[in-house]
């Protein structure tokens, strides 16, 4: 590992371009990524036209607000490939996430786009401090999610070496952390704590892993929890965001020399904060919802895409480019459990699917340690209740909790009660979600 501070000459010369030089760039981009979508995206064209804008109504950047915005609803009504914008043979690859019913959100991405997601992820890396040379351990789950595949690529683009372990088997991440002396590790924050952990319980002191720096996002984390990991693994913890739709990580990341949130690489996104309510921006410094447009996508370019993320865009401090506040919280009722998102629909899909289940359901939110725990609580049908023999009962709870881990990709404890046990509120609605997880500061 070299010093915090990057060198003159290590970063891309936009990262300390003027605003001037920045705008320019944005325009002209911006102004190519809504003509290839309007041209080759025929559910987006349609919504332009229903509004009356066309790609030449765009002459500076405030004027992007008159166009309509994306949603997952887009992604859904679309599945899968609706909304690319390419041929499907100029896919280099796909990856998915979740959508709100069991139908997952898929994206693609063309050769060129694999490319600058590397570059990005690269800069992000050096960002948090990492150098060519360096070694990164990648725990976060290589597959259709983009957290693995995504870190590889720009761990490789900077000159590093991958270690590419995915998520889980902590005894052997951490044996192998110990045997290679890796300087950087990527990991979702609750799971370096759990690997923290393990090193705590082998006995193993924070001065003893060769760790330095720890790249983390996928989920919601304060600075409590930046303080916990610092701390317990001996690192600077740094934040870096991203999502599927835009592009997946490497959206933004934060520099390791200020830790003052994450700095969006403004000249491949385009943010926008949104009150969630109106749909109308807001002034940079206002809380709302964080929308983006992608300006150099070639296969699935997003306009407007509602991200649903809660939070603020600050002004410039270690790169030219503004920064994300913490994320604050969500516009829909998107749950993320141990790094997965999750939606409640699609957890009701699977109960409904079930024919001695009633509709009614809760999901209790814990946290046991630094993992979070979900209970569904349903109810059996009326004419049922009270009638089956416990082992029926049990039988239930291992189908729903197989499916729920086999299509949702989460595992829950499922607790089968009788009708009418979940409370209903004064509208006789039950309240669908407890989330009583400590709130991340
Ligand atoms: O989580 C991409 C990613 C992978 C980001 C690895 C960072 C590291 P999705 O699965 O589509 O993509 O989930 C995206 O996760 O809209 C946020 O709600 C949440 N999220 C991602 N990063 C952060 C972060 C990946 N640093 C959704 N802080 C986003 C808070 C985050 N929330």
């Amino acid at each position: 590992m070299t010093s915090k501070m990057p060198m003159p000459g290590e970063l891309d010369p936009i990262e300390t371009a003027s605003r001037d030089e920045i705008s320019a760039l944005q325009i002209e981009r911006l102004k190519w990524s809504l003509r290839h979508t309007y041209d080759n995206v025929e559910p987006y064209r349609k919504k332009c036209l229903e509004k009356g804008v066309h790609p030449d109504d765009l002459t500076c950047l405030a004027d992007l607000a008159k166009f309509p915005f994306m949603t997952k609803m887009d992604l859904r009504d679309n599945y899968p490939f609706g909304l690319f914008a390419v041929p499907r043979t100029k896919l280099a690859r796909l990856h998915a996430s979740s959508g709100t019913t069991g139908k997952s959100v898929v994206v693609g991405y063309t050769k060129n786009d694999i490319d600058n997601w590397a570059n990005v992820v690269a800069r992000s890396i050096r960002a948090a401090g990492g150098r060519a040379g360096d070694m990164v351990h990648v725990a976060y789950g290589y597959g259709m999610f983009t957290g693995g595949l995504g870190a590889h690529y720009g761990v490789e683009r900077l000159g590093c070496t991958a270690v590419p372990m995915s998520g889980g088997q902590t005894e052997k991440q951490v044996q192998q952390i110990m045997d290679f002396k890796p300087e950087i590790i990527m990991v979702t924050p609750s799971y370096s704590l759990v690997i923290a952990e393990e090193f705590e319980r082998l006995g193993i002191k924070p001065e003893e892993i060769s760790l330095k720096v720890g790249i983390f996002g996928a989920e919601p984390w304060g600075e409590g929890m930046r303080g916990e990991i610092e701390r317990k693994l001996g690192i600077d913890a740094i934040d870096i965001y991203g999502l599927t739709e835009v592009m997946g990580p490497g959206v933004a990341c934060e520099c390791i020399e200020t830790k003052d949130g994450p700095v969006i690489w403004e000249d491949h996104f385009y943010p926008e904060i949104i009150n969630p309510e109106t749909g109308e921006v807001v002034a940079d410094g206002e809380e709302g919802e964080l929308v983006f447009t992608s300006l150099t996508k070639e296969a699935f370019p997003v306009i407007r895409y509602r991200t649903r993320d809660l939070t603020r865009l600050l002004p410039p401090t270690s790169r030219s480019f503004r920064r994300i506040g913490k994320i604050t919280g969500r516009s829909d009722d998107m749950l993320i459990v141990r790094g997965v998102n999750v939606f409640p629909t699609q957890i009701e899909e699977q109960i409904l699917r079930d024919q001695r289940l009633a509709g009614t359901y809760q999901i209790l939110l814990t946290r046991d340690g630094h993992l979070d725990n979900v209970e569904i609580r349903c109810e059996l049908q009326h004419a049922l209740s009270g009638k089956l023999p416990a082992s029926d009962i049990q039988a239930i709870s291992k189908e729903l909790q197989h499916r729920i881990k086999t299509i949702v990709g989460i595992s829950t404890r499922i607790t089968v009660m009788e009708h009418d046990s979940i409370p209903r509120t004064l509208t006789g609605k039950a309240k669908r979600v407890l989330d009583e997880r400590p709130k991340q500061n």
